[in-house]
């Protein structure tokens, strides 16, 4: 494949941190990395990469337009990448306007300034060159009384502010094709995991509070059904997508593993009760663990992706089963206790 340059943004994240990873540890392409530094992100998670030729990082906002304007048109990469965003849904709920100023307008600013920087192309050039938003299966809301899996043009009804932030993101860069022509892609994924992702995280969560023998807390009745995708598996689709999906359509990427998030607390510390060291004398089961704690407010309860398009288009499937993606992830979490550990 020819040669690419990657701007990523929000690379020192969970995703953007193992998109990098897998692109400085399996090509010649060159990326640069903007990100803001905020409490989210980790620059330890680039540790493997940082002193590679074809990496580098700068700190900045995507809400920075001349910083962003600067970089884009010195950089001059052939494919954006926008990972950069707040993601927690409690934080969102705390704390809307950082939602809305980073994943709203942050987005807007980067389609402004990419755009002119495409206009500012050769023809030759701009055949390359691609913007890829990425986002996520919280737009479609609740799929409670659906029967089907959300198809990637269903109609948008999101719940949180989060999600409403991400769904007004993805409007904008739909409008930016259509209203611009700007080449741009899509994907919605369900629920990541594995290594690297931030301790206030579902999975993390529940992994690091039972190493450290503290309640783990679940939400309402642990009822609430998500699709879980090992990051590495989401790696590889959105390279997929953003070196070969077709310009101006979304693609969804899901694991196509369901569980309710009561049976994924008690699948960890039954694999916790096998391979973590040994408990304090007064625990028995990791399980005795598990608190119930109310409820967040608008709390979806059924997230769910059809993916025939990805996987008949572009010939992507997962390789990580929950079972083997959820071992090697509980296995990093007690092996890798530094990373975590100033994090909580
Ligand atoms: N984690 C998931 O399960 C999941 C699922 C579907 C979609 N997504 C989407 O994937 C993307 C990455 O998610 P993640 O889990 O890696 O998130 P994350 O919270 O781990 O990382 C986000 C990164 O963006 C950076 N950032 C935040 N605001 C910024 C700003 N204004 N300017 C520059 N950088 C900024 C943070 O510092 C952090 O490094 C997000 O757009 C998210 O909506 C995530």
């Amino acid at each position: 494949m020819s040669f690419k340059k990657f701007l990523i943004t929000g690379g020192c994240g969970f995703i953007g941190s193992a998109v990098i990873r897998n692109i400085i540890e399996n090509s010649n392409h060159k990326v640069c990395n903007i990100d803001s530094l905020t409490y989210a992100s980790s620059l330890k998670s680039l540790k493997s990469v940082i002193d590679n030729k074809n990496y580098f990082f700068i700190k900045t906002d995507i809400c920075d337009y001349e910083a962003i304007k600067k970089i884009i048109f010195e950089f001059k990469p052939h494919i954006i990448m926008n990972l950069a965003a707040e993601t927690h849904v409690d934080r969102s709920i705390t704390d809307p306007k950082k939602f809305l100023d980073t994943n709203i307008m942050g987005t807007y600013n980067l389609l402004q300034i990419s755009l002119d920087y495409f206009k500012s192309l050769k023809k030759n050039q701009k055949i390359g060159f691609r913007f890829h938003h990425v986002s996520t299966d919280e737009v479609f809301g609740d799929l409670k009384n659906k029967r089907n899996s959300a198809k990637e043009n269903d109609r948008y009804d999101p719940s949180s502010p989060y999600s409403a932030s991400k769904a007004s993101s993805n409007h904008l860069v739909n409008a930016w094709h259509k209203t611009y022509n700007f080449p741009i892609i899509i994907s919605n994924s369900t629920n990541n995991y594995g290594p690297f992702q931030f301790p206030e995280k579902l999975i993390p969560c529940i992994i690091i509070n039972a190493l450290n023998e503290k309640k783990i807390p679940i939400y309402g009745n642990g009822l609430q059904t998500r699709d879980w995708l090992f990051v590495d598996d989401h790696v590889r689709a959105l390279l997929k997508v953003a070196l070969f999906g077709n310009i101006g359509e979304t693609y969804n990427i899901a694991g196509k593993n369901e569980y309710q998030n009561i049976k994924v607390a008690e699948i960890i510390c039954n694999l916790l009760d096998n391979i973590a060291k040994k408990k304090s004398n007064n625990l028995h089961f990791y399980k005795e663990l598990i608190t119930y704690v109310k409820d967040r407010p608008a709390h979806d309860r059924k997230y769910s992706l059809n993916t025939y398009k990805i996987k008949h288009q572009l010939n992507w499937r997962p390789l990580e089963s929950f079972e083997t993606g959820i071992e090697k992830t509980v296995k990093w979490y007690i092996e890798n206790q530094n990373w975590w550990k100033g994090l909580t």
